[in-house]
């Protein structure tokens, strides 16, 4: 199965590992290893550049996870933020509404059976999904209303002309009831999200154009087009403050019970297993009319109060997707490889330098002075501890795009092989031009 395969490999190799582990670990919270914190960094990096510093029309903030209680009363989330749950009578399992099968036309209805067993169901009941501390604080569910309640001290300060966004990249908390799908639902994950504000007669038009420019985000990742759809939410879907909801699902498909893996350039079989990315929410006026209402704060600007489009997504559900859109299994030379094709911006480590021999004090020493080098450049490490076969092979499954190997013939003509991840072709490059070289190949 898909999904153990990419578990094992997050908790392998350093990406992935349960939160706790040493007691037991703790259900749905997750730590991100060496890799997997320079994974994430680079996705949250790329977000920031791409719509924070390379736009005139955005702006950052980073506000506390802690808010006052009020906030979320105004927010609503109190009262609606819950998920329609099901149990199951025979296994005890319990399932989100939209886990439970397809139902068929109402004229010969039949009551939903347990995705797992086939047992019965009981009715869905609704569960609130805030986390609330025992200070009688709630951690936020969303970033989103840090942004709302500073609204107005951004404007103050900037004198920002609508339309404008502000964006923020920061924790989230959800007291989920239903875990599984690994990091896909945690308790504890990250959120990446801009609250573009709009003058109301032209949020239709913005939630049109951030639906397409996040959509094409996801491609620019590396994220195969055919994995990925945009699907608008219907009526009974929509968050109590949106009118309009599109999400960017990832077709999780292969990677759920008894999926085939794709080879090389195909994608995943279809059927069941589109799930959500992001989504991009015309929320209206409703944040803002709430806070305003119970702040007593005037949130008019531009002389309205203007309207809302957020593009909200999810940095552990992203890196997921980057995981296992990746994730590749072929066979060479009659030994099965496994290779992360990641992009090579998001990769974690760009290049290792491996010695051939590591019993020879020379070939160490060059590579070592060659790991030094490129340090300053390009995130590089150095490794000597297996035979080459199985460094190239760790460095395939973590996904690094270049390995550079010192051999006996390096001390003579001063020349290392570069091997690229992908294709397995090898290069020799003088020692003195590598630099330039990395250079041109991880631009
Ligand atoms: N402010 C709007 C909002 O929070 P959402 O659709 O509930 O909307 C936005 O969440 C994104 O946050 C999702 O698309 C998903 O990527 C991520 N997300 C939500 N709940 C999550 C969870 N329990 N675990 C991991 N990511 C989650």
């Amino acid at each position: 199965m898909i999904m153990e395969k990419i578990v094992s490999l997050c908790k392998r190799r350093g990406f992935i590992f349960s939160s706790s582990q040493i007691y037991g670990g703790l259900s749905s919270i997750w730590d991100y290893g060496p890799l997997g914190v320079e994974l994430k960094r680079n996705i949250k990096n790329l977000w920031w550049k791409d719509l924070v510093h390379q736009r005139s029309d955005i702006e950052g903030l980073d506000a506390a996870v802690l808010m006052h209680p009020k906030v979320w009363e105004a927010s609503g989330h109190l009262k609606n933020f819950s998920d329609l749950l099901m149990d199951c009578r025979e296994c005890k399992k319990r399932f989100r509404i939209e886990d439970v099968a397809a139902q068929p036309p109402i004229t010969n209805y039949q009551p939903p059976k347990c995705p797992e067993c086939g047992g019965e169901l009981t009715k869905p009941r609704q569960f609130n999904l805030m986390f609330k501390t025992s200070r009688g604080l709630f951690l936020r569910p969303e970033t989103a209303q840090g942004i709302f309640v500073n609204f107005r001290n951004i404007c103050q300060t900037l004198h920002l002309k609508l339309p404008f966004g502000i964006a923020q990249i920061g924790k989230a908390f959800r007291n989920e009831i239903t875990t599984g799908n690994f990091t896909f639902r945690s308790r504890e994950f990250e959120q990446m999200e801009i609250e573009y504000f709009v003058q109301p007669a032209e949020a239709q038009k913005w939630y049109e154009y951030w639906v397409n420019e996040r959509f094409n985000w996801y491609i620019k990742l590396g994220i195969k087009k055919e994995n990925l759809r945009v699907r608008e939410h219907s009526k009974e879907e929509l968050a109590h403050y949106a009118r309009q909801c599109s999400d960017i699902e990832y077709n999780f498909s292969f990677f759920t019970k008894g999926a085939r893996l794709p080879s090389v350039g195909q994608g995943p079989t279809s059927g069941r297993g589109w799930k959500e990315l992001e989504g991009i929410a015309n929320r209206q006026d409703f944040d803002l009319i709430q806070h305003q209402r119970f702040s007593g704060e005037d949130l008019n600007y531009e002389g309205v109060v203007p309207y809302i489009i957020e593009p909200s997504g999810g940095v552990d559900r992203t890196l997921l997707a980057l995981l296992v859109d990746a994730y590749y299994e072929e066979e060479v030379k009659g030994r099965k490889r496994v290779v992360l094709r990641l992009n090579k911006d998001l990769a974690p480590i760009k290049i290792a330098v491996l010695p051939l021999l590591r019993n020879r004090p020379e070939i160490v020493k060059i590579a070592k002075r060659i790991r030094d080098e490129l340090l300053p450049h390009f995130i590089t490490k150095y490794d000597d501890t297996a035979s080459i076969g199985k460094l190239y092979r760790r460095q395939d499954e973590i996904g690094t795009p270049y390995c550079i190997t010192v051999d006996v013939q390096s001390l003579d003509d001063k020349k290392v092989t570069a091997r690229e991840r992908d294709t397995m072709r090898q290069e020799r490059i003088a020692m003195s031009k590598l630099r330039e070289y990395m250079g041109e190949k991880l631009k």
